[in-house]
């Protein structure tokens, strides 16, 4: 029989909790083991896999969704936890007809991403405080500051700016 530290392998199973959210406006329900990352539930359990996972330790902000209309790691999220949340992932930005958002527009136009691993979780950060209204700063040391939790190791960031300050000067960026 497998035993680590004296528990039998049935012994230390992880317990499961019914989990019930909003993702991108339907309701999905799953009993998920208490320990399965929020991440891994969207791309595992319901096939969204636009939400990237890089570091899974709360560094490189790939895996960024909106929880209740904030930004969050969705690798320091545990399902459970958003047990009630209404979540939205990359795959609800474009409209159903599958024309892009103002602001993935706005990264297509200024050449934002090369491989795009990071851009999910870019969009997903700054759509966050476009649609809250936040105050932005459109300075270019404003917007490095807005994206300083989402890592990119292709772009230099440059055209990232260039992106943001378009897709926040045309005003437009408030359609879901
Ligand atoms: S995968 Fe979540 S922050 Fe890197
Ligand atoms: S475009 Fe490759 S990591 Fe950002």
């Amino acid at each position: 029989m497998n035993r680590i530290a004296g528990n039998t392998a049935e012994q230390s199973a992880d317990p499961t909790q019914l989990t019930r959210m909003t993702v991108n406006g339907e309701t999905v329900e799953r009993e998920v083991s208490v320990r399965m990352l929020l991440s891994d539930f969207l791309r595992h359990e319901l096939g969204l896999t636009g939400t990237h996972v890089g570091c899974e330790h709360g560094v490189c902000g790939a895996c960024t969704v909106m929880i209740n209309g904030r930004s969050g790691r969705s690798c320091l999220t545990f399902a459970v936890q958003a047990d009630g949340a209404d979540i939205r992932t990359i795959e609800s930005v474009a409209d159903e007809n599958g024309d892009l958002h103002t602001l993935q527009e706005a990264f297509r136009d200024c050449h934002a991403l090369q491989c795009g691993y990071c851009t999910p979780g870019m969009i997903m950060n700054i759509l966050s405080h476009l649609e809250a209204d936040d105050e932005i700063d459109l300075s270019d040391e404003g917007i490095r500051e807005l994206l300083s939790g989402n890592l990119c190791r292709c772009t230099g960031y440059a055209n990232i700016i260039k992106a943001v300050r378009q897709a926040a000067d045309t005003g437009n960026w408030n359609r879901t």
